[in-house]
Parts: structure tokens; C-alpha cells; sequence
């Protein structure tokens, strides 16, 4: 893929499995530096609603590339689909079924990519937070955190945010998302060389909000 303009230079990115704690430390640091904050699974988590919604099967890669391409999306604090407000939608079993196998569509990542960058160039500056946003969408980033978890441990944090989901199915669920998201052909969950791996498992989120923005400081961006 082109990466003509190095557009990532002030970006924070953050990146690690489901349940890692990413979201929490992003949304902090974000606020603490008085940042722009985007999460990039809201993205694919969009793209997979909008193709259930308009009746595409989430599997057929070539029409869900084209709906990508069309889609107007907006990702704050709330996550807007066509103009519709999908911020509890996206966060539903259904979805986060559907989720990895939309994000493991070519078609689909060229285009979030593509916005992800755009996102960067508009704001300047920003904290970021996906599976490759060190790896493949901001190589350049000054700051590159790879946050982790015991699986145990990640599955107990989901558990407690789907309520409405056993514990097993939860467990289950992770594994099988860890699976396809690390072993996708394009952009799988990995570690970048120049990243800072944390293992969240016993640590607090204020000691890894504390260490990011240490990072932070030390690259020159505070
Ligand atoms: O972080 P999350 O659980 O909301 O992410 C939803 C899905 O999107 C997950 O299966 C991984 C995928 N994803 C990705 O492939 N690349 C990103 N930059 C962010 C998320």
C-alpha cells in the first residue's frame, strides 16, 4: 500500500488483543494530552453493522469492499453509520461475531486505512488504537505501546462489559477473534519491532496511563 505522506509522526499508537486494556489507556492518555483519540475497531465494527443492516453477508469480501468504499462513517465518541447513531449497535454479539472476518477483508482495510491516515493529516496529532496502527498504518509513530493480558485475564474484563454473555461464550469468543486476527494474510495483530510490550495483567491502568505519557514526553510530544 503507498504511504506517501508520513502523516503518523505525532501519533500515539496503540495496539494489543481484545481485552488488553487499550481503550481504557487510550481514552486517558488521549484526554491527559488533550488529544484527538480514535479507535480503529469502532471502524471495522461499523463496517460489519452496515453490511448486516443492509443485508450483505458479512463473508462476501467483494461486496462488502464496495459498501466500505460508499460508507459514510463517523467515528467520535459515538459511532455514526449512514447518519445513523450505531455506538450500541457495534458493541452487540452479533457484531462482534461478524467483526473479524470483515477485517480481514483486503478491500476493506485498504479503505478504513486509507481514512485512518486522512484522520491523522486533518488533526495533526492524535492516539490510536487498533491491531496494526504500529505496524502497518503509522510505522512512523514516535510512541508504539503493544498492550497484552493473560487470556484469563481479558475474558474476565469482557465478561464484565457483555453482560448479557456467559463467561465461556466470552472466553470462546476472544480466542477464536485472537485466532483470525493474528493469522489473517493482510495486517494481522502484531507485535511492531519498536513497540513497548505491556503485560496489563496485574498492572493498574493508571501505571500504564503514567508510562505512555512517560513515552510520550520522552518522543518529544508533550
Ligand atoms: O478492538 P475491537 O474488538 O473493537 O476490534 C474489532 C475487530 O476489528 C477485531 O476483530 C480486530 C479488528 N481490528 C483490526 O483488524 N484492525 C484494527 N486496526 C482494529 C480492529
Amino acid at each position: 500500500m503507498p504511504h506517501l505522506k508520513p502523516v503518523g509522526k505525532k501519533v500515539i499508537a496503540i495496539d494489543g488483543p481484545a481485552g488488553s486494556g487499550k481503550s481504557t489507556v487510550a481514552r486517558a492518555v488521549a484526554a491527559r494530552l488533550g488529544m484527538p483519540y480514535l479507535d480503529t475497531g469502532a471502524m471495522y465494527r461499523a463496517v460489519a453493522f452496515a453490511a448486516m443492516r443492509r443485508g450483505v453477508d458479512p463473508e462476501d469480501a467483494a461486496d462488502v469492499a464496495k459498501l466500505t468504499v460508499d460508507l459514510s462513517l463517523k467515528v467520535t465518541d459515538r459511532v455514526l453509520v449512514d447518519g445513523v447513531d450505531a455506538t450500541i449497535e457495534v458493541r452487540s454479539p452479533e457484531v462482534t461475531r461478524a467483526v473479524s472476518v470483515v477485517a480481514a477483508n483486503p478491500g476493506v482495510r485498504r479503505e478504513l486505512v486509507r481514512r485512518q491516515r486522512e484522520w491523522a493529516e486533518v488533526n495533526g496529532s492524535g492516539v490510536v488504537e487498533g491491531r496494526d496502527i504500529g505496524t502497518v498504518v503509522f510505522p512512523e509513530a514516535p510512541v508504539k505501546i503493544y498492550m497484552t493480558a493473560s487470556d484469563e485475564e481479558r475474558a474476565q474484563r469482557r465478561s464484565q462489559e457483555m453482560l448479557d454473555m456467559h463467561y465461556d461464550d466470552v472466553a470462546a469468543d476472544i480466542a477464536r477473534r485472537d485466532h483470525i486476527d493474528s493469522t489473517r494474510p493482510v495486517a494481522p495483530l502484531a507485535i511492531a519491532p519498536d513497540a513497548v510490550v505491556v503485560d496489563t495483567t496485574t498492572s493498574t491502568v493508571d501505571e500504564v496511563v503514567e508510562l505512555v505519557l512517560r513515552l510520550a514526553g520522552e518522543a518529544g510530544l508533550v
